[in-house]
């Protein structure tokens, strides 16, 4: 059985190390959180995974890390500190404040979070424009000429640096720049744990390629984004690409597909694939007052390049794979609860476990975890409890395989491997697990 509501989500990411509340002790702090150790591990393994499908197993991608402060002149250019805002209305009763374009689901602090009403809108002010950006200022004086912005998107450093990554890579259109990390807005409504917090992590490509060439490659990449979360092992009737209508739009795309998930909430954005046409790029160059285009030394050919991106959410895609991984099945009257996650994505790949904490086997068995963890393969080892008990604990967090170390061990150099999914045992040799893992783990 799947989750039917978030709070299983958050309650067994916070039970088990996955997820804590951002200043915990000292009362939390709203929508933002801090990754325990095996949210930090399952973090890790999703932006390697797309790191890994978008860079290393590419010809055509190259990476960059840039920046979280830019040149003001960059927001300026980029339409975020004219146009990057939402519309805010506030309650002059209660101090809440709501986006005008979300009313529908707006409720009332004052009056125990029910649906706003007509008494409520009697104290409303009227939408006014609020930019989403953080401010802050560089160096010790306060004035004008200080002021930057935290990035709301890692994309215009990678526009910034079109010119720099390709002509010192020599690279010719069709071609990538990919990045992640850290975006900041200030969110008027963030929520939905993970989902929509103030501080959060992209993972972003920007796909530079010759004009005539835009269509082929937004069709390529939408495919291509959709397909990476299915191989994944997100179950794909969970998975839609939706065309965004043309009043949707964002100012720099004239075509936009969002990859949605059905989470418990409704059908929500994952992933953005977006064309961008010239839009960044020139107005970069009309901005900076440096040609970012693309020139052919041998050939005199010369053009702007469009742009495809796909823009996709580290903690979104992380709460999806949690979410989507998430099964309760009835065994022997008991319920199990298990994390279905691929096997590369698992925080934990492995559990060592002694049968007993006698005649050598806690030793035997934190050999075999120095072998696994030697080869790269992470690990978790325990030796208390019945071993029905120490399995459902790994379950639940997702470990695709546990090991039990017996009286046959020192004997017979062989161990009980055991599968999460299936819960099938095999008997295999202790010398060849780390290979055998190293195999069943390879992408
Ligand atoms: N460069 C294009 C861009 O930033 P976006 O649709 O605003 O496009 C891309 O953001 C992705 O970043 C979203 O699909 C989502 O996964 C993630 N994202 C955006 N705002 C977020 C927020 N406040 N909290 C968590 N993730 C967010």
């Amino acid at each position: 059985m799947a989750a039917s509501s978030l709070d299983q989500i958050v309650n067994l990411a916070k039970r088990r190390g996955y997820v804590f509340q951002a200043s915990e002790i000292y009362g939390g702090l709203n929508s933002c959180w801090d990754y325990g150790p095996l949210g930090a591990e399952l973090k890790r393994n999703v932006k390697d995974a797309w790191w890994h499908s978008m860079v290393h197993t590419r010809r055509d991608v190259v990476g960059l890390d840039s920046a979280v402060l830019q040149h003001p002149k960059v927001w300026q250019a980029s339409g975020h500190l004219d146009g990057f805002s939402d519309p805010l209305i506030d309650c002059k009763k209660c101090k809440a404040r709501f986006r005008a374009d979300d009313m529908d689901n707006a409720t009332c602090p004052e009056r125990h979070n029910a649906a706003i009403n007509d008494d409520c809108k009697s104290h409303f002010t009227e939408p006014r424009d609020f930019n989403l950006m953080f401010k802050t200022t560089l160096g010790p004086v306060e004035d004008a000429g200080a002021t930057a912005y935290l990035r709301p998107e890692t994309a215009q450093g990678i526009f910034c640096n079109y010119l720099n990554v390709q002509t010192t890579g020599r690279l010719k259109p069709p071609f990538g720049v990919a990045q992640i990390g850290k975006s900041f807005r200030n969110e008027i409504t963030p929520g939905n744990f993970i989902f929509r917090t103030r501080e959060f992590e992209q993972m972003e490509m920007e796909f530079f390629v010759p004009p005539e060439k835009w269509e082929e490659w937004y069709a390529y990449w939408r495919q291509e984004r959709f397909d990476w979360y299915v191989k994944l092992g997100v179950n794909p009737e969970k998975l839609r690409l939706r065309d965004h209508d043309a009043d949707e739009l964002a100012h720099y795309s004239n075509a936009t597909a969002d990859i949605e998930y059905e989470l418990p909430i409704g059908w929500k954005e994952l992933e953005g694939v977006a064309s961008r046409s010239d839009f960044d790029l020139k107005r970069h160059s009309e901005h900076s007052g440096r040609t970012l285009e693309y020139f052919d030394g041998q050939t005199r050919e010369r053009f702007t390049p469009y742009v495809i991106e796909p823009a996709a959410g580290v903690d979104r895609a992380l709460l999806v794979f949690l979410v989507d991984a998430y099964d309760e099945e009835e065994i022997d009257g008991e319920t199990r609860t298990v994390l279905r996650l691929h096997p590369r994505l698992a925080p934990i790949k492995v559990a060592v476990f002694p049968l007993v904490k006698k005649d050598g086997m806690p030793e035997l068995a934190m050999e075999i975890e120095d072998s696994l963890r030697a080869r790269g393969i992470t690990t978790f080892y325990d030796k208390s409890g019945a071993i029905g008990r120490r399995y459902r604990r790994q379950d639940e967090v997702g470990t695709p395989w546990c090991i039990t170390v017996d009286g046959d061990t020192k004997e017979h150099g062989t161990v009980t491997l055991r599968d999460r999914d299936t819960m099938t045992q095999e008997r295999v040799s202790a010398a060849e697990l780390p290979s055998l893992i190293a195999e069943r783990l390879a992408p």
